[in-house]
């Protein structure tokens, strides 16, 4: 893959952030923590330096070796980058008197500067520091100021280093893509050269390298990850992926049917294992919802396993990991220590031997879904709301039996299949219903009913951290109701779920 633009990271929360800015201007990123910084750097354009939740001055505080950097390569250094330089070059960084946070107005530009083009004064600006620079670094030559911060933004003398308080990549900061683009394309000269057509043509040749001849094994799961994870696979070798779909049972109503049969009809080297007798058998009785997921995960890979030994030398695994999974992994705050609890019991599979590709390893997941469109992959299920891996078994509450998958995956069906027909599921980040444990008393004709409640959820989110439920129409919610109390036998209640997250969770175990 290009390497075009290093990102080095302080801790900041909106790290992420700058790297979807950069790649939004087609220019291709990679982030990485500052402890722990590229031997090689020849094939990096420009660096940008993170911010940070510490203080210059503080005694943990990040104090990376930039002596390879510096002056020797376009450098931007946002927030925490900014005030690293300046106290470290002659400059004086101390606490500032007022909170800088929130939204500020350029008061001041330097004229005739080209990191501020096309940038009118007044243009708003995030600020979110507690320290502030009081006096500039040697060679420190001033680009903008607000009302309260006077070095809002400078550059050094003779050098391609530029340098601001205010967080460009926030949504708040209204020309700070604009000053992006200033510094990534009119000052580094970077070329805008990564689009999904040119990650294609680029991973394809890679993995052609990489794998050669030899067999690839991988998951689908029906998602988007995994899905586009093969079709870019299968475009670089062919028959030589073997995919496996398993149907944990737990899946929506002729998902497993239809799915496979979309993937078939994309040219996948795919097989179905129908292992639903086995994983309903293991969760009978079970009501734990942890306990659930263990049993699925454990279950899931011991499948898997049996499977990947049915072809015959195999030497790798494919994964759909996407980047903020990699970034997770390598991030300042060291790797994650959540290894899920069933990869400790009893050694490793086999399969998780094997050597692992991951062609989307360097993608957000909306870069996935582009890839996804370029590789001509049907709209329909590159909008797939995110649906978790164990399924219907985390909306079952208490234990799980086949007749309650069988309501509950009627009722989802309904409530999914109007949202389509109501032109409102593309309104909505996730939906699903929710089979409680109770029932409650009904009347249907002249009898007394005493049967399931069911709750829907619709909800809006951006990444699932935080989530609200929808408005959906009541004339919407009146039609889904009466058809589910209709024509699912069992259930005679439906109430919406109208929690936030936080406090509630989107899933209900
Ligand atoms: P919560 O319920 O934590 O859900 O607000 C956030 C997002 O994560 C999904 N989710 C899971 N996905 N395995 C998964 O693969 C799980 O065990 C799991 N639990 C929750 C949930 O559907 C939502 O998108």
């Amino acid at each position: 893959m290009q390497h075009n633009v290093l990102i080095l990271d302080f801790g900041s929360q909106y790290t992420q952030l700058i790297a979807r800015r950069v790649r939004e201007l087609n220019i291709f990123c990679e982030i990485f923590p500052y402890n722990n910084i590229p031997s090689d750097l020849s094939s990096y354009k420009a660096v940008i330096l993170s911010g940070s939740p510490f203080s210059v001055r503080g005694e943990d505080a990040p104090h990376p070796d930039l002596s390879q950097i510096r002056g020797k390569m376009p450098l931007l250094a946002v927030c925490y980058g900014a005030q690293y330089l300046a106290h470290f070059s002659g400059g004086e960084v101390a606490p500032s008197n007022i909170r800088e946070y929130g939204r500020a107005n350029l008061s001041y530009i330097k004229e005739e500067e080209l990191f501020f083009d096309d940038v009118n004064i007044n243009s708003q600006v995030w600020m979110s520091h507690s320290d502030t620079i009081k006096q500039l670094p040697t060679g420190g030559v001033r680009l903008a100021s607000t009302k309260d911060v006077e070095n809002a933004a400078y550059r050094i003398e003779g050098e391609t280093t530029y340098a601001i308080q205010f967080h460009p990549e926030v949504y708040h900061s209204e020309d700070g893509k604009q000053m992006l683009e200033n510094f990534l394309v009119k000052i580094a000269e970077v070329p805008q050269n990564f689009t999904p057509k040119s990650f294609v043509e680029e991973i394809v040749a890679e993995m052609k390298e990489k794998i050669q001849d030899e067999k690839v094994v991988l998951g689908l799961s029906g998602g988007v990850d995994s899905t586009v994870a093969a079709v870019l696979l299968n475009k670089a070798i062919g028959k030589n992926l073997y995919c496996i779909f398993v149907n944990n049972g737990l899946l929506r109503k002729n998902e497993f049917e239809n799915v496979l049969n979309q993937y078939k009809h994309m040219g996948l080297n795919v097989k179905g294992v129908d292992a639903s007798a086995r994983f309903l058998s293991e969760l009978a009785g079970v009501d734990d919802p942890e306990t659930k997921r263990k049993i699925i995960g454990r279950v899931f890979i011991e499948v898997f396993d049996d499977e990947a030994h049915h072809i015959e030398d195999v030497k790798f695994l494919a994964q759909g990991t996407i980047y903020p999974d990699v970034i997770e992994s390598v991030s300042v705050k060291g790797p994650s220590a959540t290894i899920k609890s069933h990869h400790n019991v009893g050694g490793l599979p086999d399969f998780m031997k094997l050597q692992i590709v991951e062609p989307l390893r360097m993608l957000f997941k909306d870069e996935v879904r582009r890839v996804g469109k370029t590789l001509g992959i049907d709209d329909e299920l590159l909008g797939r709301h995110p649906f978790p891996g164990p399924g219907l078994s985390i909306r079952i509450l208490g234990d799980i039996t086949p007749e309650k998958v069988r309501i509950l995956q009627e009722v989802d069906h309904i409530f999914i299949n109007g949202l389509k027909e109501h032109g409102l599921y593309d309104k909505v980040w996730q939906a699903g219903a929710i089979l409680l444990p109770v029932n409650s008393v009904g009347v249907m004709g002249d009898e007394r009913t005493y049967e399931k409640v069911v709750a829907l959820r619709a909800v809006e989110s951006t990444d699932g951290m935080t989530a609200d439920w929808v408005h959906l129409p009541y004339d919407f919610m009146m039609k889904i109701s009466n058809e589910i109390i209709n024509k699912v036998k069992g259930v005679n209640r439906v109430v919406y779920d109208i929690s936030s997250k936080p406090p509630a969770t989107i899933e209900w175990e």
